[in-house]
């Protein structure tokens, strides 16, 4: 909050909350609302809810906290934080650019996606709600239109950053995201009023353990580090922009709350209407695509229609604020690191990522190259957050934990000593120990797992190239 003694105390406010506002805005996106409810939803329901909401609470915060005391600490984006401090750790930020690039392999096909269903309400989709479902399947799986849109929704990422601010964007979330909420409300309250709804609910938020084995455990842990945007240096350059004297403990409490808040709001807008609609929970990647247009159908007339079209503009701008981010994860590393011109930087970037989004999109209609049975589209969405993020995470902890003093971490989160923060013996005990082993075994065992489903060796792979980086590290 603005001190008292502060000559402009509602710049110092301001600031804070933009601050809050972009860090959010990278945070909630196609995880919340796309990722989170259809991973709930194949995961079976409340017991993952559970296991979510642990990982967020215990994990999350802590790491989320770590990234922003060492970025702020360092002043620096996250290679260069590892670099000036032990060469021996610049491959953690490397690992970190390349889940950026790997993510932003498939996440602009899916923000294509959101804003082609912009123009195809506008359209009349939803004059036709039996035929719903089957246009969702069709459309991902043409080779050429989705393609078409994630070439425009890339190119919206390539104009934001180039400019260098994300000013405008961030303007516009400010407005579209609390909207989005808005209606995500509405649409739960439509959804809940639909009968047998309370099916959905029950779901959701009634835990059975019995439906648990280490693969869903895995899945949580990745949701969690993938939805709020951690393990690999995005918070950390975040917060290299914090000023001195703002509270960290208290903008990661609002941070990781708003995320976490929407998450949930979208599994309460979805669920009791798959439930009502007689939908399978585990209807995959399609969900947010074909519950929420059919919700907006049964309300009928124009309202539906207006509330469906601001829906999809927000789900392409909450998408947008977080893809902004990664793209600029990597582009910050080719101007910082390899002396790039921005615009060369931005260009090279995401010429890269078109091309792997060209192999994600067409890997969905069964076409192209596959790894162990696995299409480009899950290779890159199981090495980023199963195992990128979480190992990237969990190296963030033992760089915090093992190579950096307590005393600076203390003084860097509590600002000298200003902010109380009565809790960090506790969080200090997370990092250093708890946490490293914790996710070691989930991913250990996660993997293990996974060899029943043919996902293991993929994952396997990606813990062999972190290896490999590591052993490399001082070429970075
Ligand atoms: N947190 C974003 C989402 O939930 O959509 C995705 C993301 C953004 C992941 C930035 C990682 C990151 F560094």
């Amino acid at each position: 909050m603005a001190t008292s003694t502060s000559t402009q105390p509602r710049d110092t406010w301001g600031s804070k909350l933009g601050f809050v506002m972009a860090a959010a805005g990278s945070a909630v996106g196609l995880g919340n609302i796309w990722k989170f409810p259809y991973t709930a939803g194949e995961s079976g329901g409340g017991a993952f809810v559970a296991i979510y909401l642990v990982f967020v609470i215990f994990i999350g915060f802590s790491v989320m906290l770590t990234e922003f005391a060492i970025g702020r600490k360092t002043g620096l984006s996250a290679v260069g934080a590892f670099k000036s401090t032990d060469r021996r750790w610049t491959f953690t930020g490397v690992m970190g650019v390349v889940s950026g690039l790997l993510i932003m392999g498939f996440y602009p096909v899916v923000g294509g996606w959101a804003l082609a269903y912009i123009f195809k309400v506008g359209g009349g989709l939803l004059s036709a709600p039996s035929a719903i479902g089957d246009s969702f399947g069709g459309f991902i799986s043409d080779p050429i239109q989705p393609i078409m849109w994630m070439g425009i929704y890339l190119l919206m990422n390539v104009v934001i950053v180039m400019r260098g601010v994300s000013g405008g964007i961030e303007k516009a979330g400010k407005v579209l995201m609390p909207l989005l909420f808005v209606i995500l409300i509405i649409v739960s309250v439509k959804g809940l009023s639909l009968p047998g709804a309370s099916a959905g609910l029950k779901f959701l938020f009634t835990p059975d353990f019995s439906k648990v084995d280490s693969s869903v455990v895995l899945a949580a842990l990745g949701q969690a580090f993938f939805s709020l945007s951690l393990g690999m240096g995005c918070m950390m350059t975040y917060g290299s922009y914090l000023k001195k004297k703002e509270n960290l403990v208290q903008t990661t409490g609002m941070v990781t709350a708003m995320d976490t808040g929407v998450a949930i709001l979208a599994g309460i807008a979805m669920f009791p209407a798959m439930f009502a609609f007689g939908m399978e929970p585990a209807a995959g990647p399609g969900l947010v695509f074909v519950v929420v247009p059919q919700l907006f159908a049964e309300m009928g007339g124009a309202i539906g229609i207006l509330l469906a079209l601001l829906f999809f503009i927000g789900l392409t701008v909450a998408a947008l604020t977080s893809s902004v981010s990664l793209l600029e994860v990597v582009v910050s590393y080719l101007i910082d690191e390899k002396g790039m011109k921005r615009s060369t930087a931005v260009l090279s970037a995401s010429a890269v990522m078109s091309v792997l989004c060209v192999f994600a999109s067409l890997s969905l209609g069964g076409i192209g190259p596959t790894l162990f049975g696995t299409g480009a589209f899950d290779i890159f969405d199981l090495l980023t957050d199963k195992i990128f993020l979480a190992v990237g995470g969990m190296l963030v902890c033992i760089f915090a934990g093992w190579r950096l003093s307590k005393a600076d971490l203390e003084k860097e989160i509590t600002n000298n000593g200003e902010v109380p923060f009565p809790l960090f013996g506790l969080w200090y005990n997370l990092v250093k120990y708890i946490i490293p082993v914790a996710i070691a075994i989930v991913a250990i065992m996660g993997i293990k797992s996974g060899f029943d489903s043919g996902k293991g060796a993929i994952m396997l792979l990606g813990i062999g190239i972190i290896a490999i980086a590591g052993l490399f590290s001082k070429k970075f």
